[in-house]
């Protein structure tokens, strides 16, 4: 029996217009799906959530919260590409992790997350692409057990990056096509033993 693809997530750091790490998202779905994955977008912005805290979350849970974590739950892979805010995480991001990794109706906090694998990279319009924040991203999502692939792309000189949104230098339009082959095929090679193949969600 031929085996469902494993179900792509893919997110960005950042929801402005124009936003290049949105660019660089793009690029990198549009490379997973020529490769025959099946791949969901979410705007983070669009969940709408406040700032984590503890307070609001003992009053009520948020609903996107739970939609979030659903959503999360149905996908075998992230791919997120993510701006670096003061050498670590945009609060975007982070705050999307934060609120997403409580625990819901006796469901564990990081279930949604644990044995899942990911995929990350970083634009700026600094020198160094955002790397450093690449080293935090890894770091909070190995904490939520997910498995980080070891290639990563730090995009510098972002904004000058792209010609009609595709990745102007060619060395580096490789070297994402390189990370996003390695990061279909190690879904792919996991195929049953990830812990989140579910069925699918909507995503408006
Ligand atoms: C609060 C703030 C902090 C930033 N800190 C860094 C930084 O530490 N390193 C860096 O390379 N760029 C930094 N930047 C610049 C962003 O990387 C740049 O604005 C990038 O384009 C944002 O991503 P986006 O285009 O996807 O929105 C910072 C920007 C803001 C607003």
């Amino acid at each position: 029996m031929p085996q469902a693809e494993a179900a792509i997530l893919a997110f960005a750091g950042s929801s402005r217009r124009g936003s290049l790490n949105q660019k660089l998202l793009e690029v990198a779905i549009g490379n997973a799906i020529a490769l025959g994955a099946e791949v969901s977008v979410i705007d983070l912005r669009d969940l709408e959530l406040p700032i984590y805290d503890q307070d609001l979350e003992a009053e009520a849970m948020p609903q996107n919260v739970l939609v979030f974590r659903q959503i999360l739950a149905a996908h075998d892979g992230f791919l997120i590409a993510s701006p670096e805010y003061n050498g670590s995480l945009a609060p975007l991001l982070k705050n999307a992790l934060d609120w997403s990794s409580r625990p819901t109706s006796g469901i564990d906090g990081i279930d949604p997350y644990r044995g899942k694998i990911a995929s990350i990279m970083s634009a700026s319009m600094g020198p160094f692409g955002g790397l450093r924040s690449l080293g935090h991203l890894r770091g909070v999502l190995s904490k939520m057990g997910v498995l980080v692939l070891p290639e990563e792309l730090a995009l510098p000189m972002a904004h000058t990056a792209f010609e009609r949104e595709k990745l102007r230098e060619e060395s580096v339009h490789r070297a994402l096509e390189r990370q996003i082959a390695q990061f279909v095929g190690a879904l792919r090679l996991t195929g049953d033993h990830l812990c989140g193949a579910g069925s699918a969600v909507a995503i408006s």
